[in-house]
C-alpha cells in the first residue's frame, strides 16, 4: 500500500487482509509497538516519528525482515507503509521478497488534515477509527478489544505537514518505480471507507 500520511492505507489494508487471509505487516504499527514496550527500536524510533520523520532505514530493514519471515507470511502479506524510499524498496528486491501489486491511495493534501485530526486508533490492536466518517460502536472505545482509543502522537497539524513533505520528497517517487515495473494501480480515496473499498477491490479484480 502507496499513498501519503492519513491516505486509508491502514483501513483498507483490515479489509484486504480480512478478505484475502493474509497479515498485513505495517511498520508504523511495528515501531509504534516498540515505542511502547520500550524497546532498543523503539527508543531508537520514537524521535523521528514524532518528528514526522522516517525511521532510519537500518532499523525499519531489520525489524520488517524479522515479521515477514514468520510462517504467517508463507502464502502471502499486504504491505502498509513499506518500502517508503527508492533504498528500502530496492533492498526488498535484493532480498528476494515478491511484490505483486502497489496499490497507491490518492487524496489531496486538503483532505488529509481532516482525516487526521478525527482519527482515533486503538493502543492495544491497532484498529483505526474516525469520529466523523468510521465511529466506534461504543463511544471512544475500541470495536475488537474494549480499549480506550487515542489520538497518535504524530497527528498535530504541525508534524502532519512534515509527514506529508517527507512523503511527497522520498515516498512518492516509488509510483514511478513500480509503474516502471508494470505493478502500479492506483485509486482515489475521495469518498467515504466503503466507496473506497469497493474501488479498491474492484481495481485488484478481486
Ligand atoms: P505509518 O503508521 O505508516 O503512518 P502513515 O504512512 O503516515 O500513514 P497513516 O497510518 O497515518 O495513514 P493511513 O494511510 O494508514 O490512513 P488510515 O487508514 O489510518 O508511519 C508512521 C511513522 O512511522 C512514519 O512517519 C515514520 O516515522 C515511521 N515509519 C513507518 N514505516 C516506515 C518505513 N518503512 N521507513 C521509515 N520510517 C517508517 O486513515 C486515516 C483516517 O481517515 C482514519 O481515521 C480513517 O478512519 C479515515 N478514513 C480512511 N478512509 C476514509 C474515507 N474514504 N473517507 C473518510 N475517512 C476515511
Amino acid at each position: 500500500m502507496l499513498g501519503p500520511p492519513g491516505a486509508g492505507k491502514g483501513t483498507q489494508a483490515q479489509v484486504l487482509a480480512t478478505k484475502l487471509g493474509v497479515p498485513t505487516i505495517s511498520t508504523g504499527d511495528i515501531l509504534r509497538a516498540a515505542v511502547k514496550n520500550g524497546t532498543s527500536v523503539g527508543l531508537e524510533a520514537k524521535g523521528y516519528m514524532d518528528r514526522g520523520e522516517l525511521v532510519p532505514d537500518s532499523v525499519v530493514i531489520g525489524v520488517f525482515l524479522d515479521r515477514v519471515s514468520q510462517d504467517d507470511c508463507k502464502t502471502g502479506y499486504i504491505f502498509d507503509g513499506m518500502p517508503r524510499n527508492l533504498a528500502q524498496a530496492k533492498e526488498l528486491d535484493r532480498q528476494g521478497i515478491q511484490i505483486d501489486t502497489a496499490l497507491s491511495i490518492e487524496i489531496s493534501d486538503a483532505e488529509i488534515e481532516k482525516r487526521l485530526t478525527g482519527r482515533r486508533v486503538c493502543p492495544d490492536c491497532a484498529e483505526t477509527f474516525h469520529v466523523e466518517f468510521g465511529p466506534p460502536k461504543k463511544d471512544g472505545m475500541c470495536d475488537r478489544c474494549d480499549a480506550v482509543l487515542i489520538i497518535r502522537e504524530d497527528d498535530k497539524a504541525e508534524t502532519v505537514r512534515q509527514r506529508l513533505a517527507v512523503y511527497h520528497a522520498e515516498t512518492e517517487p516509488l509510483k514511478d518505480y513500480y509503474k516502471s515495473q508494470g505493478k502500479l494501480i492506483t485509486v482515489e480515496n475521495i469518498n467515504g471507507i466503503d466507496e473506497a473499498t469497493a474501488a479498491v477491490l474492484k481495481a485488484l479484480g478481486i
